[in-house]
């Protein structure tokens, strides 16, 4: 079965109380809970990663690829200026979807900016959990054998 991490990076563990007018009322784990169920019925096996620290990241995206198939992350504000998190990216030889809840060319203008998604296969925002479905999607499809 194909394996996908799913990377949440800063703030991310906030969602439920933080900013419910820009990303809902629903918790990390519910969400998490909701991909989980979807994993299934899509045949694919999904380990979760939540960290507030840009090394610990670059730690997980080094360590976890080895055994991924695909990754899907959401870099939170780190999106917008973490060219380590591009660089591991880049490094790594895993197919990579960057996803973010709110659509961030509605929103302030240091947001409208990733240097991230030029190293991705490509970015979804502004569908909140249905991003994530989408990229899971993606690679169950992709990942078929
Ligand atoms: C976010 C958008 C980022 O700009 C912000 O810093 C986040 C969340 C999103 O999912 O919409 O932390 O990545």
């Amino acid at each position: 079965m194909a394996r996908i991490l799913i990377i949440n990076g800063p703030n991310l563990n906030l969602l439920g109380t933080r900013e419910p007018e820009i990303y809902g009322t629903e918790t990390l784990e519910e969400m998490n809970g909701r991909l989980s169920d979807l994993a299934k019925e899509i045949n694919l096996q999904i380990d979760f990663f939540q960290s507030n620290h840009e090394g610990e990241i670059i730690d997980i995206l080094q360590r976890e690829s080895k055994k991924a198939d695909g990754i899907i992350i959401n870099p939170g504000a780190l999106t917008h200026y973490s060219y380590a998190i591009r660089d591991a990216i880049a490094a790594i030889n895993v197919e990579t979807i960057e996803v973010h809840l709110s659509n961030l060319f509605a929103r302030d203008d240091f947001r409208q900016k990733s240097v991230i998604a030029p190293v991705c296969r490509g970015q979804v925002c502004g569908f909140g959990f249905y991003g994530y479905a989408m990229a899971l999607s993606y690679f169950s499809d992709m990942l078929e054998d």
